[in-house]
């Protein structure tokens, strides 16, 4: 009998071989420049071979000033074209697509860097969080960066990729704009909804003028913010109903499908939703951005304490999901999404069982899944299930290790519990430097 999961997805521009995508995911890999390294490309390989249908990129900044931290490689000049070109030649080799996620952090960057000490916003107002602070983007500055978009989206094509999606999830700078939670603007680009979303879909219009109508183009969006699942006085942000009426103006102006996550920031408690939120290793690895934000000195004291921290992993894990609900958590916005657009639409968040992935495509909740931690977990995932197996031997077990590392370590699975050893671990972790980029 067919399976659901092993028959292609048609987009309008493009055929992936299966149902499951490699939900964007990358630690930091390359050069403090945005130059690309032999790791990227040793670390996308692992999912190609893994047999995912297609890889979504992580973040991949359109300019320097909308990076989230260094180490990242970038789509910001010409330069950086061949080695997009050699990542997507390897993952081509097997039978795998890859689509960049064109990116702007806009307030949201975890480390900054040197160049621009300052992020640009919707909003002059800095995140509840970590306190990043912000200059509010004028018109000029708005143009510059639709257009370092259109810039991004030529590249990736010129690179031989297969489609770009707009990172519009998350909290970061596509967000910020869509968001009523953060975008507190007077001018056309604030207020109603309409103006809300007049960024983003001058994007996509953009991008479409740059590119033609025949390359992918993809959009992630958080379909619920839960803006005040942690901060309860800050305000909720925007709801499905919101982000239904965007995603049909998106499609309108362009856009071939809509990839569903949630939460207003990045991380978030629902995203990547967690059994755990490891407060030992994020006491040492958010001194990495000790000096980011107005309040992140302040975070670290608080996650270092073990009575502040433990009201703080308390207070994080309550605002989540029950570790029962996460597989899948999304699906409930994405089916109103699918019922509302006429393209593709694929759901992001906790899977990692084949029957309950062919069962929410046959519901047609969704048309395809991304999935990341558990691809960190077991590389191998999707062809374990193309051999009968419906679950990993060793799951992931949401424990979000990975995430808390991420910023100061190489990314990989940190659940020693998976291991034979801590040994075995590590050697895992550092398996994504080789083959080293001179041999
Ligand atoms: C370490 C880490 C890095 C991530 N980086 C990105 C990113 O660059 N862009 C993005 O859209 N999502 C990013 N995500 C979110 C994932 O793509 C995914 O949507 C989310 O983790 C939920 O899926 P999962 O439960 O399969 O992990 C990241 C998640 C993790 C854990
Ligand atoms: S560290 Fe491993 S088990 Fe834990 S969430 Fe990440 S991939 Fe899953």
């Amino acid at each position: 009998m067919s399976d659901v999961i092993f028959e292609p997805l048609r987009f309008k521009n493009l055929t992936v071989k299966n149902r499951i995508f490699r939900s964007n995911i990358s630690g930091r890999f390359d050069n403090y420049d945005g130059s690309g390294t032999q790791t990227r490309i040793n670390w996308e390989l692992k999912f190609a071979r893994g047999g995912v249908g297609a890889i979504i990129s992580s973040f991949v900044p359109v300019h320097i000033r909308g990076r989230i931290m260094p180490n990242y490689a970038t789509i910001d000049t010409d330069e950086r074209i061949p080695f997009w070109r050699a990542v997507g030649e390897a993952v081509h080799e097997h039978d795998c697509r890859f689509i960049m996620q064109l990116s702007h952090g806009g307030r949201q960057r975890d480390v900054p860097g040197v160049e621009y000490p300052l992020g640009l916003s919707s909003t002059d107002q800095k995140d509840p969080l970590h306190g990043f602070e912000c200059q509010r983007m004028t018109t000029d500055d708005i143009k510059s960066t639709v257009a370092a978009f259109a810039e991004g989206a030529r590249r990736a094509r010129e690179a031989g990729l297969d489609g770009v999606e707009l990172h519009g999830a998350n909290g970061y700078l596509i967000t910020q704009f869509l968001s009523s939670a953060i975008n507190d603007r007077k001018d056309e680009y604030g207020g109603s909804l309409e103006n809300r979303a007049r960024f983003v879909v001058e994007i996509v219009k953009a991008i479409r003028a740059r590119v033609g109508t025949d390359f992918h183009l993809q959009m992630k969006i958080s379909a619920t913010e839960y803006n005040n699942a942690l901060l309860k006085l800050e305000k909720p942000g925007n709801t499905v109903t919101d982000s239904i009426q965007v995603c049909q103006w998106l499609v309108a102006a362009g856009v071939d499908s809509l990839h569903v996550s949630t939460g207003s920031s990045f991380p978030h408690p629902r995203n990547p939703a967690g059994s755990d939120l490891p407060l030992d290793v994020l006491g040492q690895t958010y001194e990495v951005m000790a000096s980011s934000g107005e309040s992140t000195l302040r975070n670290l004291l608080l996650f270092r304490n073990p009575l502040t921290g433990e009201i703080f992993r308390h207070q994080w894990l309550d605002a989540g999901a029950p570790v029962a609900q996460i597989e899948g958590l999304n699906l409930p916005d994405t089916r109103l999404i699918k019922q509302a657009v006429d393209v593709p639409v694929i759901c992001t968040g906790g899977f990692q069982t084949a029957s309950v992935i062919r069962s929410a495509i046959e519901r047609k909740d969704c048309d395809a899944v991304s999935i990341a931690r558990r691809l960190v977990a077991n590389n191998d995932l999707v062809n374990q299930f193309a051999a009968g197996r419906d679950r990993a031997e060793k799951p992931c077990t949401y424990c979000n290790k990975c995430l808390v590392h991420v910023v100061e370590h190489p990314l990989g699975c940190y659940e020693e519990s998976r291991f034979a050893s801590r040994e075995e671990m590590l050697q895992q972790v550092m398996s994504v430097f080789h083959p080293p980029a001179y041999v």
